[in-house]
């Protein structure tokens, strides 16, 4: 039976790849790539360094899959989505039939981890579903830019007993306020985390380009270095093309 696996593969540091994640990538025959536009090249270099880093046998394949658009006529964000995913899912399908042999396996290198912000496992589901093609899949987890950012910051991510909340920039700019006392904020592109800045009680510990060469960190009170993060956020995008960030909110307690 043809088989998938979906490999996360940390968030920026090739140094990340778990012994797991390394055997998983010399079992597979065609990796699947989403080209996800030219901004993110200096990711795929990445992936692309992956592969030639950690595959003994070099008689795997690479299928780049053109990403679907986005439907911009559709005007509720989740049904934008949804249909979105439904295209991706199309695609997968089409691919796990044309391109993979009755035994042959197939892979899907995630960025960080395949559980977080990702929408991989809901699509390889979704083609599940559809019952067109058989296959078996697993997944393999990685480590995500979450944990990266914690380490960094030598952080532990909760206080004693504590939960944490893990959230958007999209819905944190639309809160306009911060719901529990420790939240991690991931996919920020307009940072949310300026509308706070009068929360004299928070800090901020932020990351960008985490485990690469190009990582940013900054933490302090968010009144006081929030600031400096908008300015060299702006300053890195613009350098780059591109920017990946997270920063864990953090409410201080007298
Ligand atoms: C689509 S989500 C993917 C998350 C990924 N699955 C993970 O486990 O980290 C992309 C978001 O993850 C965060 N992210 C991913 N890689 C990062 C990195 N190297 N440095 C900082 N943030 C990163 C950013 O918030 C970015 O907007």
């Amino acid at each position: 039976m043809r088989k998938l696996i979906v490999i996360g593969i940390g968030a920026g540091d090739p140094e990340h790849i778990t012994v797991q994640a390394i055997k998983a990538l010399n079992r597979v025959d065609v990796f699947f790539v989403l080209d996800k536009g030219e901004s993110k090249q200096d990711l795929m270099r990445l992936r692309r360094e992956i592969c030639e880093r950690f595959i003994e046998q070099r008689t795997y394949r690479v299928v780049e899959l053109q990403d679907p658009v986005r439907d911009a006529s559709i005007a509720d964000y989740a049904a934008r989505v949804d249909a979105w995913h439904e295209q991706r899912a199309l695609l997968y399908e089409r691919v796990i039939t044309d391109e993979l042999g009755d035994d042959a396996c197939g892979g899907f290198l995630v960025w960080g981890d395949p559980s977080l912000y990702d929408s991989t496992l809901r699509i390889v589901l979704r083609v599940v579903a559809r019952a067109n093609v058989a296959f078996e899949y697993e997944v393999i987890p990685g480590i995500s830019s979450v944990q990266v950012l914690a380490a960094k910051h030598k952080l532990a991510l909760n206080r004693i007993g504590g939960a944490i909340e893990i959230t958007t920039g999209r819905r944190l700019a639309a809160a306009r306020a911060v719901t529990a006392d420790d939240v991690v904020v991931m996919l920020d592109g307009e940072q949310a985390f300026e509308q706070l800045a009068s929360n004299a009680d928070l800090d901020i510990y932020w990351g960008a380009y985490l485990g690469t060469a190009d990582e940013l960190l900054i933490s302090g009170k968010l009144c006081e270095v929030g600031a400096e993060i908008v300015r060299i956020r702006s300053e890195a995008r613009a350098r780059h093309g591109w920017i990946m960030d997270t920063y864990l909110l953090r409410r201080r307690r007298p």
